[in-house]
C-alpha cells in the first residue's frame, strides 16, 4: 500500500510547482553547506514499502487508484504535468524487491525534475546523468559525487572536466579516444566500458580497451555496461544482451583483466504503452525479471571475481506515474483531400510542449466536464500545426472524444510517458514547456532535508 494524503487534500508540502526549479523545499533553505557537498538523509525503511502485486505484474505501482494525481487534476485550473512522486518511489521499492541487492541508478534524463530527483535520492537511488548540467543538477539536490555517474559516452574533453570538477569519479566509455580523454581530463577516475552489440566484436574490442586502460591511462577498469533499447518488450532481448556479457567477461577474464561490476543499463519498459498499431503492450515483466535474474546467477559464475550489478532504469520507473491536465483549444470537421469530412480535436499540449510520447499513450484521454455519452472518432492533434504533432490516426488510430467538446473544457492524459519533461521545445510557436506540479512525497521535515 502506498502511503498517501487523504483524496483530494494536497497540503502545500505534498504540492510543489514550478517549471524547472520547485519553489522552497521544507526544511532546507539555507541549511546546506556552500560547498554543496551535503548528503542526503536515505529513506531506507522506504523500500520496505509493501506494493500491489498482480499475476501478470510483478510488485509495481503502477495499477494504484491514482486518488491524488486525479485531486491534483481536478485541482489545477491551468495546464500542467503531474507527477506522483509516491507512485515513483513505490515502484524504485517494488524493483529492488525483484533485484535485492542491485544498485539503482536512475537515469536522469528520464525525468529530471528536482522533485523527482531528491524523492528517488532518499529511497536510496544513485543516478546515471548524461551531462555536466544534469550532474550539477543531482548534486545540487543534495546528492554527493560518489552516487553519481556519468552515464554518457560522448562527452568534449571541457565536459569531462566539468564533471571531474564537480567530483565525479566514475564514467562511462566506448572508445579509446574518449578514454585517453578521461586519463587526461579525470586522472584515475573508474570507468565502465559501454559493450557493442556483437559479442565477438565486443569482447575484442572490450579486451582491448581494458589493456589500454588499465596499462596506459591509469584510469580503474571498473566494470562493463550494456544498455539494451528503451521500453524493451522481448525477454529474448535480455538474453541476447546477457550472452554478450557473458562472452565478454570469459574473454576478459581468458585474458587476465577481472572486472567486478556489471551495468545492465536501462530499458525496462513502462506498463501502460502501446505499439505501434495502437495496441496495449502488455509487457512479461515477470518473465523479463526471472530471466534477468537467472542471467545474472548466470554471469556470477563466469565472473572469476564476485560481481556488484548495478541498473540504470528511467522509463520503468517514472513513465506510468504523470499524467498532463490539458484542454481542448478546438474540435472542428474538415474535408479531407479524398473527399469524406474528419473530426479534429486540437488540444492546447502536444508532441512539443510534454505529449513527445504521444503516439505511445494507452489511457488515452479523459473528459473531466463531460458527462454525456455521446462520442465520435477525431484526430487528435497538439497546438502547434506541425503535421508532427498528431497522434497516430493510421488505421483504427481515431481517439473517442466527447461530440460537444468546447474550446477550453479540460482534458486529462494519463501515463504521459518518460521523458515529458525533457522533450519539450522552448516554445515552438509561442507554446511554452508545461509547468509542472509534484504530488506526494515525503513532508520535508519528517524527511530532515
Ligand atoms: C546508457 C543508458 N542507460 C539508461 C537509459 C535509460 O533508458 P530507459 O529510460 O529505457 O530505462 C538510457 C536511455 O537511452 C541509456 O542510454
Amino acid at each position: 500500500m502506498v502511503i498517501r494524503p487523504a483524496a483530494g487534500v494536497l497540503s502545500t508540502t505534498q504540492v510543489r510547482t514550478g517549471i524547472g526549479r520547485a519553489a522552497t523545499v521544507p526544511g532546507r533553505g539555507g541549511d546546506l553547506p556552500p560547498d554543496g557537498h551535503h548528503n542526503l538523509v536515505v529513506d531506507r525503511s522506504a523500500a520496505s514499502r509493501a506494493t500491489a502485486t498482480t499475476a501478470e505484474h510483478p510488485a509495481t505501482a503502477s495499477h494504484t487508484d491514482r486518488t491524488v494525481i486525479r485531486a491534483a487534476l481536478a485541482a489545477a485550473n491551468d495546464d500542467r504535468i503531474v507527477i506522483d512522486l509516491d507512485d515513483i518511489a513505490t515502484q524504485y521499492s517494488a524493483l529492488l524487491q525483484e533485484f535485492p541487492g542491485i544498485v539503482i541508478r536512475f537515469a536522469v534524463k528520464s525525468c529530471p525534475v528536482d522533485e523527482v530527483l531528491t524523492t528517488l535520492a532518499r529511497q536510496g537511488s544513485d543516478f546515471d546523468a548524461t551531462s555536466p548540467q544534469k550532474i550539477a543538477q543531482v548534486f545540487g539536490e543534495g546528492v554527493p559525487p560518489n552516487r553519481i555517474h556519468y552515464g554518457n559516452t560522448i562527452k568534449s574533453d571541457v565536459q569531462i572536466a566539468e564533471a571531474y570538477r564537480l567530483g565525479i569519479r566514475d564514467f562511462a566509455t566506448d572508445s579509446l579516444e574518449d578514454a585517453e580523454a578521461l586519463a587526461v581530463h579525470a586522472p584515475g577516475s573508474r570507468v565502465f566500458c559501454r559493450l557493442a552489440t556483437s559479442g565477438d566484436e565486443a569482447h575484442w574490442e572490450l579486451s582491448r580497451k581494458f589493456d589500454r586502460t588499465a596499462a596506459e591511462t591509469g584510469l580503474i577498469p571498473s566494470g562493463v555496461s550494456q544498455h539494451v533499447e528503451s521500453q524493451q518488450m522481448p525477454v529474448e532481448a535480455w538474453h541476447t544482451a546477457f550472452d554478450t556479457l557473458a562472452g565478454v567477461l570469459s574473454g576478459l577474464n581468458a585474458h587476465g583483466i577481472t572486472v567486478d561490476h556489471v551495468n545492465l543499463g536501462g530499458g525496462l519498459p513502462a506498463l501502460r504503452c502501446l505499439d505501434h498499431h495502437g495496441k496495449p503492450l502488455n509487457p512479461p515483466l515477470r518473465e523479463m525479471f526471472s530471466a534477468i535474474r537467472e542471467s545474472m546467477s548466470r554471469l556470477g559464475r563466469v565472473s572469476r571475481a564476485p560481481l556488484r550489478f548495478l541498473m540504470e532504469p528511467g522509463r520503468h520507473l517514472v513513465a506510468d506515474h504523470d499524467a498532463i491536465r490539458a484542454h481542448v483549444a478546438r474540435l472542428f470537421s474538415r474535408c479531407h483531400t479524398e473527399g469524406h469530412r474528419v473530426s479534429w480535436l486540437y488540444l492546447s499540449c502536444g508532441k512539443f510542449n510534454g505529449l513527445y510520447e504521444m503516439d505511445r499513450i494507452q489511457d488515452r484521454l479523459e473528459y473531466p466536464s463531460y458527462d454525456g455519452d455521446e462520442y465520435l472518432p477525431a484526430v487528435v492533434a497538439g497546438p502547434t500545426s506541425d503535421s508532427d504533432d498528431a497522434f497516430d490516426s493510421s488505421g483504427d488510430g481515431l481517439v473517442r472524444v466527447p461530440r460537444t467538446a468546447a474550446s477550453g473544457d479540460p482534458v486529462w492524459i494519463f501515463s504521459c510517458g518518460a521523458y515529458t519533461t525533457a522533450y519539450t521545445t522552448r516554445g515552438l510557436n509561442g507554446f511554452n514547456p508545461l509547468p509542472y506540479t509534484c504530488v506526494g512525497g515525503p513532508s520535508g521535515a519528517a524527511h530532515g532535508i
